[in-house]
């Protein structure tokens, strides 16, 4: 399935249970000092789950651009060297705002990974994790998803609890984990929790979505108070829920990069070699210029310090691995121009600001 498809099914899958459809917000968080990119899809929504702003919709479902490189979340220095980190992604995301649970969230979590009219993933293929506290997700699992207690985990606080920053809504969340080395017919392999948690670190288990039940407010002196109601925040991955879709094991490898690579590799005049050593220069270009492409788009500007230093520091890094690759001329121009025509129909804002993105780059 291409991620325009996995994009597009999410939503009509929460607008047609009755979400509101929201555009992705700027990569700018509105008004928030906190945070210097909006590194999630309940970014948009942080004060209505607090209780200062009402919305005339309690459910509502968004597909996000986030950018992870400096600031809380940064998985700058990784990006390239691994399978799955990135300075851009986007994240498909479901929201209860007071409205549905715990409940409902793992029911449409549930019918939306497994369905056979929406992703369709094999039951088998799925584990989950929960807060080791909260055995009320465990039982739900069980209940409303079927799964078997011994592919239900509980973690702890490193794992599954989730805030947007130092201060901020937060809670106890619940992840759903593909298992990339499952075959069709395979009955699903009996792993105690060090097991499975050694083989989530060692990649084979992929965590493809995070429910999180908002249920506080983190102040600056770490206390947590209680939100004015429970509500649901998600966040799902697009880049490896197409890999997965696709049968690759690398998101850089789904439909998501490949076009980039394949760029690079022109550009260079040597064709993306998955196993040569000079991968990581490619997947470095292709990251980047996603991530330089949606910055410049939504006004952050290269310049000295806060975000406009994290773009610099983005734009140096591409420009080396360039550099690497053996380019004395410009590189990232052209590969924002295979942004621009690859995601422009689902981010109009990169064809406004095409112009202006080449001239910078
Ligand atoms: N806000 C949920 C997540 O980013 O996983």
């Amino acid at each position: 399935m291409r991620s325009a498809d996995i994009r597009r099914k999410f939503v009509a899958y929460f607008v047609e249970r009755g979400h509101r459809e929201v555009p992705s917000s700027s990569l700018v968080p509105a008004d928030d000092p906190t945070l210097l990119f909006t590194n999630s899809g309940m970014v948009q929504f942080k004060r209505t789950f607090l209780g200062q702003e009402r919305r005339d919709y309690v459910r509502a479902v968004t597909v996000q651009k986030c950018v992870r490189a400096g600031g809380k979340h940064n998985d700058l220095e990784q990006v390239g060297l691994t399978r799955r980190h990135h300075t851009f992604f986007e994240m498909l995301g479901n929201f209860s705002f007071g409205d549905y649970f715990k409940r409902d969230a793992i029911a449409f979590a549930w019918e939306f990974v497994t369905g056979p009219a929406w992703l369709g993933i094999p039951p088998e293929r799925l584990r989950v994790t929960v807060h080791h506290t909260d055995d009320e997700a465990r039982r739900l699992w069980r209940e409303v998803a079927g799964l078997p207690d011994d592919r239900i985990y509980g973690l702890g606080d490193k794992d599954n609890f989730w805030q947007m920053g130092d201060t901020g809504p937060c809670g106890p969340c619940s992840e759903i984990y593909v298992d990339l080395e499952w075959r069709p017919g395979m009955a699903p392999p009996a792993l105690a929790q060090d097991e499975f948690e050694r083989l989530a670190e060692e990649g084979r288990f992929l965590e493809i979505w995070n429910l999180v039940f908002m249920q506080f407010d983190r102040s600056a002196d770490g206390t947590l108070a209680p939100l004015p109601k429970p509500s649901v925040d998600t966040g799902a991955g697009l880049e490896r829920i197409a890999a997965v879709l696709q049968g690759e094991d690398d998101n850089f490898h789904a439909d998501t990069f490949r076009p980039l690579l394949d760029r690079v590799g022109t550009l260079v005049g040597r064709p993306y070699d998955r196993a040569a050593p000079e991968r990581v220069s490619y997947r470095v270009l292709a990251d980047h210029a996603r991530a330089v492409a949606f910055l410049l788009a939504d006004g952050v500007y290269p310049s000295n310090e806060g975000r406009g230093y994290v773009l610099r520091r983005i734009l140096r890094r591409a420009v080396r691995h360039a550099w690497l690759l053996g380019r004395r001329e410009p590189t990232l121009a052209p590969l924002t121009e295979v942004v621009v025509a690859e995601m422009g129909d689902a981010y109009p804002e990169l064809r406004a600001r095409a112009g202006f993105i080449r001239d910078v780059t």
